[in-house]
């Protein structure tokens, strides 16, 4: 069965813009910042009320294909993961949060950094995984990575570019190539509006709520509301990334034998390289 985008009664604008992050929590402390920005990201996810299960809530994109979370979860391991990784292979996960990627990571991979702008991550990924000689645990500024130029294989960052402005994205885009050694990889999930609706933003962010309500309905389908995406799409990326140096060698939507499995919101996985 293809991915579908089955849809909902409920308007987006009912519901709470960070459907991903928590439906129905109440938490009023991130909606005083401006989504996406370092001050938001550190509030929404240093929140400890925030995280269950060590994310494996958020099961969202493989209820918008229509199949268990624990398969979709599996899926993404199989295509996005075990192809990079090997006993031979230095991987930095940006943005861990409380591991529920690193765990494949782990004992397989030669060095494993994690780096994330928040604390309370790194504290719950030391708990997890800090007794293991090859990982390393970084709390960071939210731009850079603090680790040497060409020194890692593949960058692996999942759930958290969908909630970064586009200026942070490409400050990271740029670390990346730094940081990646000649033919080095990275795999990330972000945003993928479609590239005539982000025109809209300015005037639809000018609208209040209605103007987030059509800009919801025209760039992320009508699967569902919320999700707390930031403007990006897969050709400006893709732009950005090139700027820097980088290729994009694909990007994905959906994947599976029967492209079966998928992600919520339009949103998309691209894999690239750091030409050598
Ligand atoms: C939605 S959670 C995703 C966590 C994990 N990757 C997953 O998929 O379960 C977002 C994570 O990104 C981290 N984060 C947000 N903004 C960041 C930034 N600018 N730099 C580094 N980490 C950031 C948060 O602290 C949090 O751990």
């Amino acid at each position: 069965m293809p991915c579908r985008q089955p849809h909902t009664d409920s308007d987006p604008g009912d519901r709470a813009p960070d459907a991903e992050a928590h439906e129905g929590s109440h938490n009023s402390g991130p909606r005083a910042l401006t989504l996406g920005s370092i001050e938001w990201n550190r509030a929404m996810w240093g929140d400890p009320n925030r995280w269950e299960d060590q994310g494996n809530n958020w099961s969202f994109h493989a209820e918008s294909c229509g199949q268990p979370y624990v398969q979709w979860k599996a899926s993404v391991v199989a295509t996005f993961i075990a192809p990079f990784c090997g006993p031979g292979v230095d991987v930095l996960e940006l943005a861990p949060g409380h591991g529920r990627w690193t765990e494949y990571f782990v004992g397989n991979t030669a060095s494993l950094t994690l780096v994330d702008l928040n604390a309370s991550c790194i504290s719950v990924c030391e708990e997890r995984f800090g007794s293991r000689p090859e990982v390393r645990l970084i709390v960071n500024d939210g731009r850079s990575l603090p680790v040497p130029d060409a020194s890692v294989d593949l960058v692996w960052c999942f759930g958290t570019f969908v909630h970064l402005v586009p200026r942070d994205i490409d400050g990271y885009l740029g670390e990346f190539r730094r940081v990646l050694r000649p033919g080095g990889r990275f795999v990330v999930h972000h945003t993928g509006w479609p590239d005539a609706t982000l025109r809209l933003v300015p005037l639809t962010r000018r609208l209040g709520r209605p103007g987030r309500v059509l800009q919801h309905r025209l760039s992320q389908g009508l699967w569902r509301p919320g999700g707390d995406r930031v403007e990006m799409s897969a050709r400006r990326f893709a732009a950005m990334a090139g700027h820097h140096g980088l290729v994009v060698d694909r990007q994905v939507r959906t994947w599976g034998s029967n492209r079966q499995y998928g992600l919520a919101f339009n949103d998309v996985v691209s894999v690239g390289s750091s030409p050598g």
